[in-house]
């Protein structure tokens, strides 16, 4: 079975949950390697709406194990609180559970410091989720950080936890609170690089399950408006303990306009009102924090840009369905002057596609599609030069026309 990385292409949220989910039956684990739970992934099964923040999309498919790597900031709380929420619906995820023993935990006043910081930047704020990313991967690459394997070792946890700066917190307090959690997570911390090396070794599958998008890397992305951890497709090798041979393909989730949550430039954001059109047929609120999602035109440029970033195989276009209705469907086929330094000074220039009105829910091949709904996804294959393998045209697990 091949070794797939799924991405998302533009700034998160494109439904990479679905298409992970949608995978899993082929392969024998799926992987996190960046993020934590920032990203919201939201899988909708049997009419049933789940929403995942740390654990892989694999999770609701009884093979598979899921897997968290050592790129993930872990907070052990929000983990144990998604264990348990899919544990009472009668998933059996403890079983499936492996933990990466060099994954750094987010600590308890890492959220305080996130949402602090984001007050006092006012108008500046980078718009974050307030989880405690930053000051955890900041803590990591300070050094000063702790480690999911510190956190299960009670003398080690003792030790660390008396260097560490814990400002207003009572240390007693949190080293209890932070072994209790521990003693909860022990069974499921493993050698993640070995875990994966063994499952290479038997030729099974692996899905690597990438958080946020493209445009919100730390090296590649919108800088400063950016999460802190790298969300391309590489990221997958580093993040989780694999060569970069081991990579066999590399899905790009792109979806069939754009959105963003949080401040930063946004080269094809529409009108008000139509974003609030697209908004509203979407459910573009966000999966973790229910803001508003921006809502702007399908952007090739940036389309490009990713598939030079990711090296993607294939894309998986999401959301088809939810452009029915618009009567013109502009799409930025390239910038004025080029790929700018900074999006900000990004020039669009559109091409407007005749739209189509019927409901695309129950089309399950391309021939099901309506004219200028097959018309609109044929010219941004040519355009973006990347085959478009699925197409999403609802929210359900087979919502979905595959092309391959
Ligand atoms: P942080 O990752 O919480 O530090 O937030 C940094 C930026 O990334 C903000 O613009 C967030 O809105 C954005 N972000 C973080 N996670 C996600 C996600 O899963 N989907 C979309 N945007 C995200």
């Amino acid at each position: 079975m091949p070794t797939v990385v799924v991405v998302g292409t533009q700034w998160g949220d494109e439904g990479k949950g679905k298409v992970v989910d949608a995978l899993a039956p082929s392969v024998a684990a799926v992987v996190r390697f960046q993020g934590g739970n920032n990203a919201g992934h939201t899988l909708v099964v049997g009419g049933r709406k789940t929403v995942l923040h740390l654990l892989p999309s694999g999770a609701l498919h009884d093979h598979c194990l899921c897997i968290i790597g050592p790129g993930v900031v872990v907070d052990p709380a929000v983990l144990l609180a998604e264990v348990d929420q899919l544990s009472a619906l009668g998933v059996d995820i403890e079983r499936r559970l492996r933990i990466a023993s060099s994954a750094h935990v987010i600590l308890p006043w890492h959220p305080h410091v996130d949402r602090q910081r984001e007050v006092a930047a006012g108008a500046h704020a980078i718009g974050t989720t307030h989880r405690g990313l930053s000051p955890a991967y900041e803590d990591k690459v300070a050094r000063r950080g702790l480690r999911i394997g510190d956190l299960i070792s009670p003398s080690r946890l003792a030790a660390k936890l008396t260097m560490a700066p814990i400002d207003g917190y009572d240390r007693a307090e949190v080293l209890e609170r932070l072994a209790e959690l521990g003693a909860r997570l022990r069974p499921w911390v493993v050698d993640v690089p070995e875990l994966l090396a063994e499952l290479r070794r038997k030729g099974e599958g692996i899905l690597f399950e990438g958080a946020q998008g493209t445009f919100l890397d730390v090296d590649h992305g919108t800088w400063p408006y950016v999460t802190s951890s790298n969300t391309v497709a590489g990221a997958a090798c580093a993040g989780a303990g694999v060569g970069p041979t081991a990579i066999d393909q590399v899905i790009g989730i792109a979806k069939a306009y754009v959105t963003r949550v949080g401040g930063g430039p946004f080269p094809t954001e529409c009108a008000p009102d139509v974003a609030e059109a697209l908004r509203a047929a979407g459910g573009e609120f966000g999966a973790t924090t229910g803001r508003p999602r921006r809502i702007g035109w399908f952007d090739v440029p940036l389309l490009r840009r990713s598939a030079l970033l990711n090296g993607l195989s294939a894309i998986a276009l999401s959301k088809l369905d939810v452009l029915s209705t618009r009567s013109e469907i502009p799409v930025a086929m390239s910038y004025d002057g080029g790929w700018p330094e900074d999006l900000a000074f990004a020039r669009p220039v559109y091409r407007t596609f005749g739209g189509w009105t019927r409901d695309l829910s129950a089309c399950r091949t391309r021939a099901d599609l309506p004219h200028a709904a097959r018309a609109y996804v044929d010219a941004l294959q040519e355009a973006i030069g990347v085959p478009i393998a699925f197409v999403g045209v609802g929210p359900d697990r087979d919502h979905t026309i595959d092309l391959r």
